[in-house]
């Protein structure tokens, strides 16, 4: 069994943030092409802040400390900042990932993006 980080274990075991956004103001999934596991993000937004931020990961124990870690470092964040928080930050974030499992962390950031992407394209609309 590869070593995890406590982090990991922490946010695998105690996953923050996790569900869903019934009048989310975006969603954005996105599937692992590697594994073809799969996540989606929630997201309501205020006042251009992320207001919640919520998620349902179909996946391993490193994708799911993946998406919780993500939720907690965009919760409160300004659109602009949360677009800037890469897939290398949250491997960081959790103090990293064996090797074998880094592209477990690929989906996380993508798929807040693009619940950010899907806000967007709503707002631009209306
Ligand atoms: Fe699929 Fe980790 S094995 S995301």
């Amino acid at each position: 069994m590869p070593a995890y980080s406590e982090k990991v274990m922490d946010h695998f075991m105690n996953p923050r943030n996790v569900g869903e956004i019934p009048d989310a103001d975006g969603m954005g999934s996105v599937g692992n092409p590697v594994c073809g596991d799969m996540m989606a993000f929630y997201i309501k937004v205020d006042d251009g802040r992320l207001s919640d931020v919520k998620f349902k990961t179909f996946g391993c124990g490193a994708a799911i400390a993946v998406s919780s870690m993500v939720s907690e470092m965009a919760k409160g964040k300004t659109l602009e900042e949360a677009k800037g928080i890469t897939n290398a930050d949250v491997a960081e974030g959790l103090d990293g990932l064996p090797k074998n499992k880094l592209h477990c962390s690929n989906l996380g950031a993508d798929a807040l993006h693009k619940a950010i992407e899907d806000y967007e394209s709503r707002t631009q609309e209306a």
